[in-house]
């Protein structure tokens, strides 16, 4: 089993979730609108929150990275994930994140996914990740671009209108210019 590494931000502590994390976590996808913009709306049972807690684990382990449990590091307290999830239908790699409703305007989604998008081009070279998002979900939206991710197209994600974002690994080359490993897009 891959070990989930543990990341720190300034305000916060990226790291595996745990079983006893679910109760927890049940009541953050109960808030106000916390659901408001996925395709059901409907907080999950006890039990699929406890899968997702296992699903989790197994994510990593299949495939070397995921996402985290999100922890305030001053007052430690579970407000939510973020990280990298592989998208089974397309095959690619999407940056999640979800926050207690009572976090949100703080820039702690911003933090937590800039944490997330480095470790995902720095620490295991991906060479892209993308954002999908609802239409009417502006405050998302702005966390995609705060993360660097340009606006590509739209399309249909779990039976839900999206607009995809995207960001491409760019790194320096010799001569100084910007290319991705397997050229440009
Ligand atoms: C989306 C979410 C993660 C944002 O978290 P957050 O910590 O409040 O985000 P941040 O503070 O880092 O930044 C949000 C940005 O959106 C802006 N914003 C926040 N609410 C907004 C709104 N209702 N309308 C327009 N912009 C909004 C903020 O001003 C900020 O941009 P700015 O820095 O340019 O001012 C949070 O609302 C959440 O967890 N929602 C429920 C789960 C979810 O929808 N996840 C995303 C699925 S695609």
């Amino acid at each position: 089993m891959v070990k989930i590494p543990e990341l720190r931000t300034e305000r916060l502590l990226l790291c595996e979730f745990q079983p006893e994390d679910a109760a927890k976590l049940k009541r953050i996808l109960e808030g106000l609108d916390v659901l408001k913009y996925f395709p059901s709306d409907k907080p999950p049972s006890l039990e699929r929150v406890e899968r997702l807690v296992v699903e989790h684990r197994d994510h990593w382990g299949k495939f070397g990275y995921g996402w985290w449990a999100i922890w305030t590091r001053e007052n430690p307290t579970l407000i939510g994930w973020c990280g990298l999830n592989f998208l089974d239908e397309t095959e690619e790699i999407e940056l999640k994140y979800l926050l207690d409703r009572s976090y949100w305007g703080q820039g702690l989604a911003t933090e937590a996914a800039l944490r997330s998008v480095r470790f995902g081009f720095d620490t295991i070279n991906l060479q892209e990740i993308i954002g999908i998002v609802h239409p009417k979900h502006v405050a998302s939206q702005r966390v995609l671009e705060k993360v660097g991710m340009i606006r590509v197209d739209e399309a249909e994600y779990f039976g839900m209108h999206c607009i995809r974002y995207k960001r491409l690994n760019q790194k320096p080359s010799l001569n100084g210019d910007t290319a991705t490993r397997k050229g440009r897009s």
